[in-house]
C-alpha cells in the first residue's frame, strides 16, 4: 500500500510521460494546422473548434495512462470519460489552446491532472513547441523543466500584468467583457494567451502577475492551478461571478485580495453603466 505522497509521485511521472508523448504528436501535426483548420468541426459554438489533433492526442494520453493504471477513472475534454474502480481520476485536456493551434498563433499544451478522492494531487502541463514541462505534486512543490519556480513579486495592481480568457458562448463572453473597460486602466496591461493551463503556469513562473477567467472546465485548469499554487501563488474561486459562472483567480499572493476586489468592483460598474 503506497502513501499518498508515493502515489502522487507515481501519478506525476505517468502524466509527464503521457503529456510528452501526446505533445510530440501535436508538434508533428502542427505544420498541417491549416488543413486541420479546414477540417475542424464546431463543438459548443461556432468558435469552439475540435480537430483530429485533439482526438489523436487524447487517444495517446489514454493509452499511456490506462496502460499504467487500468482501473482509474477518466474525465477528458474530447469525450473519453469513464468511471473507474480505484480512488484516482485523471482530468485531461489533450490540446489546450485549440484555437491557437489551428491558427498557428500563440501557444498550446497538453494538460493532465490526477485526483485522489476529488483532491488534485498531481498536475503536468506540457508545451511541446517551447519544450517546457510544468509539473507539481500536492505539498511537493512545482517545477519547470525540473527547476523550482518563483512567482512574481508585484508592488501594486497598477504595475501588474494580468491574463484572462473568454468562453465560447457569446452571452458568456458579453458578461466576461463587461469588466474590461474598468480593469484595463487600473493595471499595467492585459494578456489573452488562449491556453488556460499555460496561463495558470505562467502566474506560477512569474510571467504574469495574475490571471482570472470565468466558466473554465476542470480540464482547463486542474493541472495548472496545482502548478501555480505549489509554486507559491494564491487562488480564489468566485461563485456566481460574473452572471452565473464561477471565476478562477490566481495571483501572486501580494495582489490576490486586491485583484479579487478590483474584479468585483469593475463588474459592478459594468452592470450599472450597461456595458
Ligand atoms: C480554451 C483555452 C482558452 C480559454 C477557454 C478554454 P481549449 O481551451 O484554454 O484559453 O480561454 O476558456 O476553453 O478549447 O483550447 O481546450
Ligand atoms: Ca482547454
Amino acid at each position: 500500500m503506497s502513501t499518498t505522497e508515493d502515489l502522487a509521485t507515481e501519478l506525476v511521472e505517468i502524466a509527464t510521460t503521457a503529456a510528452i508523448q501526446a505533445g510530440a504528436l501535436l508538434a508533428e501535426m502542427a505544420p498541417r494546422r491549416l488543413d486541420l483548420r479546414a477540417m475542424a468541426s464546431a463543438k459548443s459554438s461556432i468558435t469552439d473548434l475540435v480537430t483530429a489533433a485533439d482526438i489523436d492526442s487524447e487517444a495517446a494520453v489514454l493509452e499511456i495512462v490506462l496502460g499504467a493504471r487500468p482501473d482509474d477513472a477518466i474525465m477528458a475534454e474530447e469525450g473519453s470519460s469513464r468511471p473507474g474502480t480505484s480512488s484516482v481520476t485523471w482530468v485531461i485536456d489533450p490540446l489546450d489552446g485549440t484555437t491557437n493551434f489551428v491558427y498557428g498563433y500563440g501557444e498550446f499544451a497538453v494538460s493532465i491532472a490526477a485526483k485522489v478522492d476529488d483532491v488534485v494531487v498531481a498536475g503536468v502541463v506540457h508545451n511541446p513547441i517551447a519544450k517546457e514541462t510544468f509539473a507539481a505534486t500536492l505539498g511537493g512543490g512545482a517545477t519547470r523543466n525540473g527547476q523550482a519556480m518563483t512567482p512574481s513579486d508585484p508592488s501594486s495592481l497598477a504595475s501588474s500584468l494580468v491574463g484572462t480568457g473568454f468562453g465560447y458562448l457569446s452571452e458568456a463572453r458579453a458578461d466576461q467583457a463587461r469588466i474590461l473597460p474598468y480593469l484595463v486602466p487600473a493595471i499595467r496591461d492585459i494578456r489573452r494567451g488562449g491556453c488556460a493551463s499555460l496561463d495558470c503556469c505562467g502566474v506560477g513562473a512569474g510571467r504574469l502577475d495574475g490571471y482570472f477567467e470565468a466558466g473554465l472546465k476542470p480540464w482547463d485548469f486542474a493541472a495548472g492551478l496545482l502548478v501555480a499554487t505549489e509554486a507559491g501563488c494564491g487562488s480564489r474561486s468566485l461563485e456566481n461571478f460574473p452572471g452565473r459562472s464561477t471565476t478562477l483567480v490566481i495571483a501572486s499572493s501580494d495582489i490576490l485580495d486586491s485583484l479579487v476586489n478590483l474584479l468585483i468592483e469593475c463588474d459592478a460598474k459594468g452592470r450599472l453603466e450597461g456595458h
